[in-house]
């Protein structure tokens, strides 16, 4: 018996010779062996005693040759005996280095285990320790050998232990996983106390059972664990403090993954939404496209951390409503697994603002367009009465003058000097009333029509500013409904201010024409220009107006401008907008 084991495991064990090495014809001749052996001095006993018997009645001659037949019996049954003998000794060497060798494998595993392995007896007193064993509890082997199992075991948990032990011992099973789910506490020499894992099994060496406990250092498992619990915590906490909704679905489409942004979202709780299919979240009717939508983003390169794509959707609560969101996809490939995630935000709000945004933009501007119309209105009328009542009073006036002047006495010192100043003031009166009347509104627009309108205020321009204005048209008798003149008049007015007050321009080019159901109109001028995407000016209100009167009537406007090179405003108005004033 190797001295490893005898010091690993207590004492020797008696070592028994294989029953099942010899089988069939050596079996046979180890038998006849035997036989022989037991009967060799039988026989020599016989024949001795024979050959006396036979010698003492006078018979010498047959008493010898019986003598030596008996010899050579026994002479042949030695030899088989020898033999028998001698190839017993060779079996049983030959299965004691058999025994030597497993036996050296087994102390070679049971000291190279990387696990602590704990042989005790059947009064729990340890006689085997392993050098993991050593390691682990930080007992030197022959401080461990021959003390109580209880040494390695917390002091509140021994009692239940050895019960445990005992237990197993008694029902005679050959192993069991120790302490079921729970895990097993450990004591080092040091004082600390461990998690472990343990199996036990048992085999009866000369009929008294003995134990060999297998046990596992877990302290790395456990804190991995709780590392990994801890991780998955704060990425649960994370999710659920999104304002979000973040649901991860498999390659099969179903919910694996389901934040509490999604539970308020969408009514259900995780526990529920779990394993659901991600359609139970959209409405019927788009089910087909959306999968399509998931499966062809499946075929694309595998994204993590990164939004593929957003866009909105339509999402389907527990009580049936339908409500807008906001999506975006990402997916990500673990092994041979795809999970796509999505991220969504209820937009419904947004959404109702965005509608109220429009509806009161719309309402501002019928406001807007209903207050111009009420001006252009008024201002149509006071220039009418400037002109008819005041111009026409004025001018009477000045009649009146000139009369006076040529009949007032000679003797009427100075009155023929204070009528001419009066003559003078009144002419100057009637033209400012003229002016102001028609800067109010051309009674031309309203008398004679767009084109001469216009033609007037290009002049006008040209006059006061002292900038080369031309006009042209295609169809001088250019007729549109009412609202559409005055927006062209006050398209072209604006410009042409603009024009006066910034460009610092010496031409301006205004063309009106008609262009199908359009109406086009270009003022253009060789100035010093602007940037045009500037943010507006606080006063400044011109341009402002004039695309928001282009836009009441659903036309467009484009105004290009290059610093030093000038400025272009280009107007298209739908003239068959019969809806619109
Ligand atoms: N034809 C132009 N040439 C150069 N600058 C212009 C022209 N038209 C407009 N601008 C610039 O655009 C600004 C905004 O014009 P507008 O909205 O009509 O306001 P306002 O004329 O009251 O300043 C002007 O202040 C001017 O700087
Ligand atoms: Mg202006």
């Amino acid at each position: 018996m190797p001295r490893a084991l005898t010091k690993l495991n207590g004492p020797p064990l008696p070592s028994q010779p294989p029953r099942t090495i010899a089988r069939g014809p050596l079996a046979l001749l180890r038998f006849s062996g035997r036989l022989a052996l037991l009967f060799t001095p039988l026989l020599i006993l016989l024949a001795t005693a024979a050959g006396l018997f036979l010698l003492s009645f006078g018979y010498p001659d047959i008493s010898v040759s019986l003598v030596a037949a008996a010899e050579v019996t026994t002479g042949i049954a030695l030899v088989l005996a020898l033999a028998t003998l001698y190839w017993q000794i060779r079996v049983r060497q030959a299965a004691q280095r058999g025994l030597h060798s497993v036996e050296e494998r087994v102390v070679d595993l049971f000291e190279s285990a990387m696990d602590p392995i704990v042989g005790i007896d059947e009064a729990q007193r340890i006689v085997a320790f392993n050098a993991a064993a050593e390691r682990t509890f930080g007992w030197p082997r022959e401080a461990a050998l021959g003390q109580r199992l209880d040494m390695l075991i917390p002091e509140r948990h021994r009692e239940r232990h050895r019960a445990h032990v005992d237990a197993f011992a008694k029902t005679g099973k050959t192993s069991r996983r120790m302490g079921g789910q729970t895990v097993l506490t450990a004591l080092r020499r040091s004082g600390e106390e461990f998690p472990i894992e343990a199996s036990i099994s048992q085999y009866l060496e000369g009929g008294v059972p003995r134990l060999t406990v297998f046990l596992r250092d877990i302290t790395d498992r456990i804190r991995a664990q709780s590392q990994l619990a801890a991780t998955a915590a704060r990425m649960r906490g994370i999710l659920d403090s999104a304002m979000d909704a973040i649901i991860t679905v498999d390659d099969a489409q179903r919910v694996v993954l389901f934040n509490a942004a999604a539970e308020a979202m969408f009514g259900y709780a995780q526990e529920e939404a779990i394993g659901l299919p991600l359609a139970t979240f959209i409405p019927a009717r788009y089910r087909a496209s959306h999968a399509g939508h998931v499966k062809r983003f499946g075929g694309e390169a595998p994204l993590s951390r990164r939004m593929a794509e957003a866009r909105i959707i339509t999402g389907l609560r527990r009580n049936g409503e339908e409500f807008p969101i906001d999506a975006a996809i990402s997916h990500l490939e673990e092994g041979d697994a795809t999970y796509y995630t999505v991220i969504l935000r209820d937009v419904s709000a947004r959404e109702r603002a965005l509608s109220d945004l429009r509806e009161s933009k719309r309402e501002l501007q019928e406001l807007g367009a209903a207050s111009e119309a009420t001006r252009e209105q008024e201002k149509s009328r006071i220039a009418r009465e400037l002109h008819d009542e005041l111009g026409q009073a004025l001018t009477m006036l000045r009649m009146d003058v000139a009369w006076c002047k040529a009949n007032v006495p000679e003797a009427a010192q100075g009155v023929a000097a204070k009528l001419d100043r009066m003559e003078t003031l009144l002419k100057g009166t009637v033209a400012a009333t003229r002016r102001i009347s028609s800067d109010l509104r051309p009674l031309m627009l309203d008398d004679l029509g767009l084109v001469p309108a216009l033609e007037w205020l290009v002049q006008n321009m040209s006059q006061r500013s002292g900038i080369q204005c031309e006009f042209s048209t295609d169809d001088p008798s250019l007729t549109l409904p009412p609202a559409h003149s005055t927006a062209v008049f006050r398209i072209v007015q604006e410009a042409l201010t603009n024009i006066a007050k910034h460009a610092r321009a010496s031409r301006a080019d205004v063309s009106v024409r008609r262009d199908g159901n359009d109406v086009r109109i270009v003022v253009s001028d060789d100035g010093v220009g602007f940037a045009t995407d500037d943010p507006r000016k606080p006063e400044s209100f011109g341009l402002l107006g004039l695309r928001e009167r282009i836009s009441l009537l659903r036309g467009t406007a484009a105004i290009r401008s290059v610093r030093g090179t000038g400025t272009t405003i280009e107007v298209t108005l739908p003239v068959a907008a019969p809806d619109r004033p």
